[in-house]
């Protein structure tokens, strides 16, 4: 019997983490332990994906909630370290670059228990971004690092990590949005809040090097009251985000956009609907680069960088970071029927979880 934890704690990492669990409960010689560190804690960053990705329940919820970046590591570290000593697993599983991966891995490698890192390799070469850190920590320290795109591998390579480490398996989620694909066009957002396909952008924003800075923040709500005059936009608008625009006194400006639609950030099943019939996505989120490029839809990236490359170079993905005249620029060209058309990347099939839970239970004594 292998005994595995699978660590969840953020929003990116529920649609991760789901179809290695699924997979993982149909081997009869593994045994799953599913923490989630509650670094996100509200009902619809957490709950809700729960709910609309069919996760069983987490059998150890360490509450660590909000806080700076050290204390909130701190904190995953410190409760984290109990339940590897009482679980005792073979091996922990970690997905992405938020702050509960970097920490999770740590802990584990320190009380020599291997660690698999699912989506590795990946940098935008910007270590200003707090992910951006968390990758390259969690990388050098893991035991398996599991690749999404070509990128991964070079960046590995470059870096000296062994070879033998090293497995492209594809993208975990993408197989979540293979699986949920169907369930997904049954939801009725799009009758709720009354758009029609094509008829709409749908905007996500949250990085800390764009709402935290009052003039950043401004220069994009700019672009969006330019692109409103001719395009409905849906935001739903993470926590972060919507305390900046308080704090920066920025609410009238939302306000006097009446063709754009703040709303409380979205499930999962209801986002993927509004993604898919999106006429474009405005976005800074990493994930979504990627979700947009399997589907087809035009996707601007609102940050100077990516550390998902693939997306740019086959994808629909255009980087145009915070200047206004680009991302509207950008918009138009769109509008116009001018959008990028892409393909899908190598090994984004939906087996990704399938290949990895087999190379797991294929080396573990
Ligand atoms: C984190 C990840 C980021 C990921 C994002 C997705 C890190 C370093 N960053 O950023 O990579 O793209 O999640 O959402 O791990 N808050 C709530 N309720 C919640 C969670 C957060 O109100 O459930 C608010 C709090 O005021 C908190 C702020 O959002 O201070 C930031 O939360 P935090 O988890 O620190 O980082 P994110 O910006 O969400």
């Amino acid at each position: 019997m292998i005994k595995i934890i699978n660590v969840v704690g953020a929003r990116p990492n529920f649609m991760k983490i789901a179809p290695i669990q699924r997979v993982m409960s149909t081997y009869e010689n593994i045994e799953t332990v599913l923490v989630h560190t509650g670094q996100h804690y509200d009902k619809r960053m957490s709950k809700l994906f729960f709910v609309d990705l069919q996760m069983p329940q987490p059998d150890i919820y360490l509450n660590v909630g909000s806080a700076s970046h050290a204390e909130q590591t701190a904190r995953v570290m410190v409760e984290f370290e109990k339940v590897i000593e009482r679980e005792k697993p073979d091996l922990v599983v970690v997905v992405g670059d938020v702050n509960s991966t970097a920490a999770c891995s740590l802990v584990a490698v320190k009380m020599g228990v291997k660690v698999a890192h699912v989506e590795a390799g990946l940098r935008s070469f910007d270590r200003d971004m707090p992910e951006e850190i968390n990758r390259l920590v969690t990388d050098v320290i893991s035991d398996y690092l599991f690749v999404t795109e070509q990128s991964g591998l070079d960046n590995l390579k470059r870096e000296g990590i062994p070879g033998e480490k090293v497995h492209f398996v594809g993208h975990v989620m993408i197989d979540s949005l293979i699986h949920f694909a169907e369930k997904a066009k049954h939801s009725a957002i799009m009758e709720e809040l009354k758009v029609l396909p094509q008829d709409y952008a749908l905007v996500t924003l949250h990085r800390p090097s764009n709402v935290d800075g009052k003039e950043s923040f401004t220069r994009l709500l700019d672009a969006f009251s330019e692109i409103e005059k001719n395009l409905k936009i849906i935001f739903p608008i993470h926590p972060r985000s919507r305390k900046m625009i308080e704090q920066f006194g920025l609410q009238e400006k939302v306000d006097n956009m009446k063709n754009l639609h703040l709303l409380k950030p979205l499930g999962y099943l209801d986002f993927m609907k509004l993604m898919h019939n999106a006429k474009l996505l405005l976005t800074d989120s990493g994930g979504i680069q990627e979700e947009t490029t399997y589907l087809g839809v035009p996707c601007l990236t609102m940050r100077e960088n990516t550390e998902r490359p693939v997306t740019v170079e086959i994808g629909t993905n255009v980087i145009v970071g915070s200047d206004t005249e680009l991302i509207i620029k950008e918009v138009r060209k769109i509008i116009n029927g001018e959008a990028k058309k892409g393909e899908i990347p190598k090994l984004w099939d939906g087996k990704a979880a399938e290949r990895i839970v087999a190379i797991l239970v294929g080396t573990t004594p």
